[in-house]
């Protein structure tokens, strides 16, 4: 088709507000994938993802569509939903000239789906507005789209009621992709120049880049090279994304498509990198781009010491798919060798460990996520440290700087109360307060990232009912009284259970956590003192009794069956175990300083 009849969009939706579903009706409806190909959802198509319901990974699909007898070629970009992941969703963003703007209508706009609204304004993309769950009883899609007038100041007159879920509104939004959204504009005699959105790697043809050619033209066989990251290739193959991916000979300025070109590593063809032509460079690389900076680290160690050269190989598989993964090896007294791994948020996190486990079949012990700090030495160097039990010592620091977020929450009125107790219980310094509705409220505050990673999400979904939703970025860096929490365990210094923390907090968390360790750590067969210290001060301690650890004195008689049983669960249990000094510890205990409360 010409570049008149492309159209390039996506989604912006609020998790479970319903964009795979919608998703999933453009392609069919499109005819693009038969209802029988389709799995589940068909653009989610990670396992985990399909699991956990959230869209991470961003990809593309290529749709079909006759309006008035002119034939259009859509091109949908997925969005991940996870504020984790928005950079991915700025870039993808920036390959679009539209985008759907879905709200459940029946809930209404949320904190992370404003930011993105607000991205996409930025970008000067034309947003299409659609209410969805249109069949739910509870539907109000004139008080949302009200809302999203008030909030957004989006046109929403003409806002299209949908409901993914049983296929009305499908053809309106299809029209109004074509007819309200921009086509690209024709810049094909340019040098080259195409946008990487997302990009995967593939063991066999090694990383797949998935780009929007924004100038120029892309053929088969061409050398090419990324700005960024300095490298050069040659394009063995290219295509586009229908149902699958179909190769093609070349790609102009407007089209989105993929590459494929024996790239070892997804490092080398990050999202947000410029693709030009090696022999004919573009002057300037497309705007912005952005090195992955990871915001949390954890140590992860294998529970079993033979198994560190198979989690190191797992790390180096796993980074290939994932240039925004880092470790490095670490090792300690208490736990041996392991690595330190920063990621860019608690849901990576999650995702690599999980990974990890089940499709590594690896056994891991996870220590607490910990922010970057920023140490001012006595002697004039300044630390980034990310790891508490290599904090310099108080007399070789002179402050401690740590990183700061500035965080939106939105919820209901009534829920404005218990959302300001637990700002205030972070440490979080209150800007201000808007009401965006009648009855919904904006609050806004800078926080410690410190305060955030752990059970924050949760305390604000259970302060609000399920209500309230958020939304955050980082700000920078703020000097603040910090000290260093250590936990001895049997007279021995665990250094993975290390903290740092507000020294107006101390006592209170060093009482805390010595009384959850107590309750985590299984009774041993001595004594085994518990001590939280500062320094040489120990400013807590529980103790916790002896036991003779026995458990087949339980099954009197001879029932064979059930002591297999019982030793079996004892085997399971200890699998997660880390044996530090004589005292098996739980791997709850290592992430016990994130549930206090
Ligand atoms: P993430 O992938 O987590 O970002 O969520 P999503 O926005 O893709 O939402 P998804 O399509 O997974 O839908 C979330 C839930 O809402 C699912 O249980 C859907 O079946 C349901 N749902 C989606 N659209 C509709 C609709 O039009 N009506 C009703 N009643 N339910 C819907």
């Amino acid at each position: 088709v010409p570049i008149s009849n492309i159209r390039n969009f996506c989604i912006i939706a609020h998790i479970d507000h319903g964009k795979s579903t919608l998703a999933d009706k453009l392609l069919q409806m499109t005819g693009t994938v038969q209802k029988r190909e389709m799995k589940e959802q068909f653009l989610d198509n990670m396992d985990l993802e399909r699991e956990r319901g959230i869209t991470i990974k961003l990809q593309a699909a290529r749709m079909r569509f006759v309006l008035e007898k002119e034939p259009y070629c859509l091109n949908l970009i997925d969005t991940p939903g996870h504020v984790d992941f928005s950079y991915e969703v700025s870039r993808s963003l920036a390959a679009c000239e539209g985008a759907l703007l879905v709200v459940d209508a029946s809930q209404g706009v949320e904190a992370q789906t404003l930011a993105n609204v607000y991205l996409a304004l930025e970008n000067n993309l034309e947003i299409i507005p659609v209410m969805n769950k249109i069949d739910l009883p509870g539907a109000e899609p004139d008080r949302v789209s009200k809302e999203i007038e008030e909030i957004v100041g989006l046109d929403c007159s003409n806002a299209i009621h949908c409901s993914a879920k049983e296929g009305v509104g499908i053809t309106e939004i299809l029209s109004a992709i074509v007819k309200k959204i921009p086509p690209p504009q024709y810049t094909a005699e340019m040098p080259l120049r195409a946008l990487i959105f997302d990009s995967y790697y593939d063991p066999y043809r090694g990383v797949i880049v998935y780009f929007r050619v924004v100038d120029g033209t892309i053929k088969k066989g061409d050398r090419i090279y990324f700005m960024a990251s300095g490298k050069d290739y040659f394009a063995d193959e290219i295509g586009v994304m229908s149902s699958n991916q179909m190769q093609v000979d070349e790609l102009y300025a407007g089209e989105v498509g993929y590459l494929a070109a024996s790239i070892r590593s997804v490092a080398d063809a990050r999202v947000g990198d410029t693709i030009t032509h090696f022999g004919r460079k573009a002057n300037e690389s497309l705007p912005g781009y952005e090195e992955a900076t990871p915001m949390v680290f954890c140590g992860l160690f294998p529970v079993d010491a033979d198994q560190f050269p198979d989690l190191r190989d797992a790390l180096e598989k796993l980074q290939l798919n994932d240039a925004a993964l880092k470790f490095e090896p670490e090792s300690s007294s208490a736990m041996g060798f392991g690595f330190r791994c920063g990621f860019l948020g608690l849901l990576h996190m999650e995702i690599v460990q999980e990974r990890l486990e089940r499709e590594y079949n690896l056994s891991l012990i996870t220590t607490a996520p910990s922010v970057v700090y920023r140490v001012n030495c006595v002697n004039g160097d300044t630390l980034e440290c990310s790891n508490p039990s290599l904090l310099p010592e108080p007399g070789k620091r002179r402050f401690i700087e740590e990183p700061y977020v500035k965080i939106e929450m939105l919820t209901p009125k009534e829920y404005i109360g218990p959302l300001m107790e637990l700002g205030q219980d972070r440490r979080g310094e209150f800007k201000e307060m808007n009401y965006i509705t009648e009855n919904r409220a904006s609050l806004i505050y800078l926080l410690p990232l410190a305060e955030m990673v752990g059970d924050f999400f949760d305390q604000l979904k259970s302060r609000s009912k399920g209500y309230a939703s958020m939304e955050y970025s980082l700000v920078g860096y703020r000097e603040s009284e910090l000290v260093r929490l250590d936990i001895q365990i049997n007279g021995e210094l665990v250094e993975p259970l290390a903290t740092i923390v507000h020294k107006d907090k101390a006592y209170s968390i060093g009482r805390a956590l010595t009384k959850k360790l107590k309750e985590l750590i299984p009774r041993q067969m001595f004594k085994v003192p518990i001590q939280a210290c500062i320094g040489a001060k120990v400013i807590a301690s529980e103790s916790l009794s002896a036991i003779r650890k026995d458990v087949l004195s339980k099954c009197y008689g001879g029932d064979i069956s059930r002591k297999k049983k019982l030793l079996k669960k004892q085997a399971e249990g200890k699998k997660r175990m880390k044996a530090i000094g004589k005292v098996d510890v739980p791997q709850e205990a290592f992430m016990a300083v994130l549930r206090l409360e």
